[in-house]
């Protein structure tokens, strides 16, 4: 097979990951698009218009794909899964980056349970294999008086990527899911038990809060407890990542023994 045959068949279509599905919330509405700007912006546009929480909303290619801090995502044609959720949750503000976890660690499940794979959660939002990038997520939000009138997680995987599908400038710091098994692999199979997992985890959200996500998260981060960087509002500081707080927030140990939180920015491993 040569590298970009597909050996099985990949539409992502609402029909096939309908099939799939066996969740409360996640999914039920499903809207599949061949090209859209970013999947993001279509779901923002479908919240703010009373799309119904659990929504997802999944293109084959996105034209604007977007990253955080303002970065470009590059979203080619059939390779990856990119996808965005919208979730209306009755939560408050402040608990709104601690969805972005949620979305780590059911990413970072089916991965494992799916292929064998050993993702490696990076704070805030990252899944690397191998120390290269895998996955990355991107949380928008609005809110009213306080409390989520909506958020957007959109997810961006890497999956039938050959080596020269990454820009070169990538080449050394991303990788797909396709490359770790040398075999190409059916997307719809593995959104689906991305959103079955996220789905048993936001319903466990609403009973229990986010403490046992912030614990699944932990315990996949191989980074608490080592060295690292942290690139903060133009800034570099270098210390022992202690933990992941309760907030969301990383907790660093500087070099004369100080706790410092840090609440966004990128860490360097
Ligand atoms: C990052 O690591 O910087 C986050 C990348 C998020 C990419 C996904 S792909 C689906 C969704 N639509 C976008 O425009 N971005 C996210």
């Amino acid at each position: 097979m040569k590298p970009g045959d597909f050996a099985v068949p990949d539409d992502i279509s609402a029909d096939n990951i309908h099939q799939k599905l066996v969740t409360e919330r996640i999914g039920h509405d499903f809207f599949s698009y061949k090209t859209v700007g970013s999947t993001n912006d279509v779901a923002h546009k479908m919240a703010a218009e009373g799309a119904s929480d659990g929504t997802v909303v999944v293109a084959d290619e996105q034209t604007s794909g977007r990253g955080r801090l303002g970065r470009t995502w590059a979203s080619i044609p059939g390779k990856g899964l990119w996808f965005s959720l919208i979730l209306k949750p009755d939560l408050t503000a402040h608990q709104a980056c601690l969805l972005t976890f949620l979305a780590s660690v059911s990413v970072a499940d089916a991965l494992s349970e799916r292929y064998g794979l050993n993702p490696e959660l990076k704070w805030p939002n990252d899944i690397l294999i191998k120390n290269k990038k895998l996955c990355g997520i991107l949380s928008e939000a609005e809110f009213d008086r306080g409390m989520i009138k909506f958020v957007i997680l959109g997810i961006g995987i890497n999956i039938n990527h050959s080596p020269g599908d990454f820009h070169p400038a990538l080449q050394e710091q991303a990788i797909s899911v396709s490359i770790l098994l040398e075999r190409q692999v059916d997307r719809k199979e593995l959104l689906a038990d991305i959103l079955n997992r996220f789905d048993r985890r936001y319903s466990e959200i609403m009973r229990n809060g986010f403490l046992p996500i912030l614990d699944e998260w932990r315990s996949n981060c191989p980074h608490i407890g080592k060295p690292v960087q942290f690139i903060t509002a133009g800034a570099s500081i270098e210390g022992i990542f202690q933990n992941l707080a309760d907030d969301g927030s990383a907790i660093i140990r500087m070099q004369d023994g100080q706790l410092k939180r840090i609440i966004s920015g990128d860490m360097i491993v």
